[in-house]
């Protein structure tokens, strides 16, 4: 393990093992503190920086974890071109107070021969799933590897990834799995873009059109919750005539379940959609 104080004070020390993960997250634990994991894929923004930020609220250390997964990528997606910058990333979490950064190796995370995944049933292939197959079970089989692996006390995740949020609770319910999972409200560009480390692939013109997804997504809460039915094909409208390429889904759904909105309970309404070759996700509540 790389000490914090030993190479580049202004970067957080580095662990890139689960054996070196695992001496840490011993020493703390010997020392009474309690431990919050975040887990992220890097190319760090001020997104990831308020997971950061509500992890250190809760607990006395934090320890990021920084890994490109494969098994969350489709064999058409952006694995090999998703963006990395991991001296960016120690030093963006040093500055915000992050303990350690975990960044394995694929070979430490799904060594030789590891088959075995985790499987988060209908969840999981219902919206996104249903245009990224395989997704969620790349994302439960890692998530549940790290907190295994770094048994923190709470785990925090974006709501940007509504979705994965709720596959996550689903799996740490079902798998017994003894953490708090905190979720932390979409970060946003003044212009209500939520931040994403896709945003570095969209062109200038891209730029000024994806506000429109937010806004989108906004009309379409207010207009849904004052009972208009017909809101979500119109959002879908809004979008295509907004210079958005394809629109895979644009849906009000039950915020626990994700399945059809019922009187009463909380609601979300959650797109995904392109702007060029760059495929944009948000969401929104409804107001109740
Ligand atoms: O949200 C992400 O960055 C990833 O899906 C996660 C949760 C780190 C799992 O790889």
């Amino acid at each position: 393990m790389t000490a914090s104080s030993s190479v580049d004070t202004r970067a957080v020390g580095v662990a890139g093992s689960v054996a070196e993960l695992q001496h840490a997250v011993a020493a703390w634990r010997a020392a009474r503190a309690t431990v919050a994991l975040v887990p992220t894929m890097g190319a760090l923004h001020a997104g990831h920086l308020a997971l950061v930020a509500r992890a250190k609220a809760l607990a006395p250390r934090v320890v990021a974890s920084i890994f490109v997964n494969p098994t969350q990528f489709g064999p058409n997606e952006d694995l090999s071109r998703y963006p990395r910058d991991i001296d960016g990333d120690r030093r963006k979490l040093a500055t915000a107070g992050c303990d350690l950064a975990f960044i394995p190796a694929v070979a430490e995370m799904y060594p030789e021969g590891a088959v075995a995944r985790v499987d988060p049933g209908s969840l999981g292939t219902i919206l996104e799933g249903e245009f990224r197959p395989g997704h969620f079970s790349g994302v439960a089989t890692i998530v549940a590897k790290l907190l295994r692996q770094a048994a923190p006390d709470v785990a925090v995740f974006g709501e940007k990834d509504f979705q994965q949020l709720l596959v996550i609770r689903r799996v740490v319910r079902d798998l017994d799995i003894p953490v708090r999972i905190e979720a932390v409200p979409t970060v946003r560009e003044s212009d209500g873009l939520a931040l994403s480390s896709r945003n570095a692939y969209l062109s200038a013109d891209e730029r000024a059109r994806a506000p429109l997804l937010h806004r989108t997504l906004r009309d379409v809460a207010r207009d849904f919750a004052g009972g208009d039915a017909a809101a979500p094909d119109r959002g879908i409208a809004a979008l295509l005539a907004g210079g958005f390429a394809k629109v895979d889904y644009l849906a009000v759904r039950d915020a626990e379940t994700l399945e059809p909105p019922r009187p009463g309970r909380p609601a979300r309404v959650l797109a995904a959609a392109w702007l060029g070759r760059t495929r944009l996700i948000d969401n929104v509540a409804l107001a109740p």
